[in-house]
């Protein structure tokens, strides 16, 4: 099965796709999450990514779209994979399901997980992570056991610069004008299931396997 996880920024879809992969048995592929690997690598792709990322603006279609096929591509996403973050353009989602098309595969559900600005809001300006192994925490919602401390690897905790105040306003009018369409898109296609994402976040987990488990 391949899954995607449409939503706006804070929906909860890095925290919800590492425990729906480990369940359903699919690769987790983050296109925020391998845009950082590329900055932190200083890699040259890295580079060209890191101001539209900073300015919390879109990554350029062309270049996104090869990023995650060769992702798609590899041995190990034969199984399934869970996509998040990708695609957020129509652009995206047509260039992935032409390419998918003619490796006789396709998407069999997304998941759009519906939360409102202001929830999201908060979620993101108290979002802490892990600079290490990735784990997501937040201040208040979901707090690590020892202050400013990844649970897992002990390592300090960082908070994202693109979880600025600004920074946040902007990547959610990205989201409204960008990737909202694809919505539509979606629908029509007959892979589109609505989840409420504004609720807790094992609330939020039992909707998503219940609508993919129900595929
Ligand atoms: P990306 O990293 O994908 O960021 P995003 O989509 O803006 O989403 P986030 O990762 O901020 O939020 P999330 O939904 O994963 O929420 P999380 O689980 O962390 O993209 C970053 C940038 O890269 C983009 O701006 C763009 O520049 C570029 N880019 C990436 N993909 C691209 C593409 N396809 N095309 C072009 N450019 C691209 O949770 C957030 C917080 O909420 C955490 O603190 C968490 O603990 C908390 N939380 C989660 N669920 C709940 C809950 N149910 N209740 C309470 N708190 C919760
Ligand atoms: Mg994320």
């Amino acid at each position: 099965m391949n899954v995607v996880l449409l939503g706006p920024p804070g929906a909860g879809k890095g925290t919800q796709a590492v425990k729906l992969a480990r369940t359903l048995g699919l690769l987790h592929l983050s296109s925020g999450d391998i845009l950082r690997a590329e900055r932190q690598a200083k890699t040259q792709l890295g580079r060209q990514a890191q101001d539209f990322m900073d300015r919390g603006v879109l990554v350029p279609d062309d270049v996104i779209l090869t990023m995650m096929m060769d992702h798609i591509s590899r041995p190990e996403a034969s199984g399934g994979f869970l996509l998040d973050g990708f695609p957020r353009t129509v652009a995206q989602a047509e260039g992935l399901d032409e390419r998918l098309a003619r490796k006789g595969a396709r998407i069999d559900i997304v998941a759009n997980m519906v939360v409102e600005d202001a929830d999201v809001t908060r979620r993101l300006t108290g979002r802490w992570s892990c600079p290490v192994d990735g784990r997501i925490y937040h201040e208040i919602y979901s707090p690590p056991k020892a202050a400013g401390r990844c649970d897992d690897c002990g390592a300090a905790l960082s908070r994202r610069k693109d979880d600025e105040p600004d920074v946040v306003r902007q990547r959610l009018r990205t989201y409204h004008e960008e990737t909202e369409p694809l919505e539509a898109y979606y629908k029509a296609r007959g892979v589109l299931e609505s989840i409420d994402a504004s609720g807790t976040v094992e609330e939020v987990t039992d909707s998503l396997q219940r609508v993919c488990r129900a595929r």
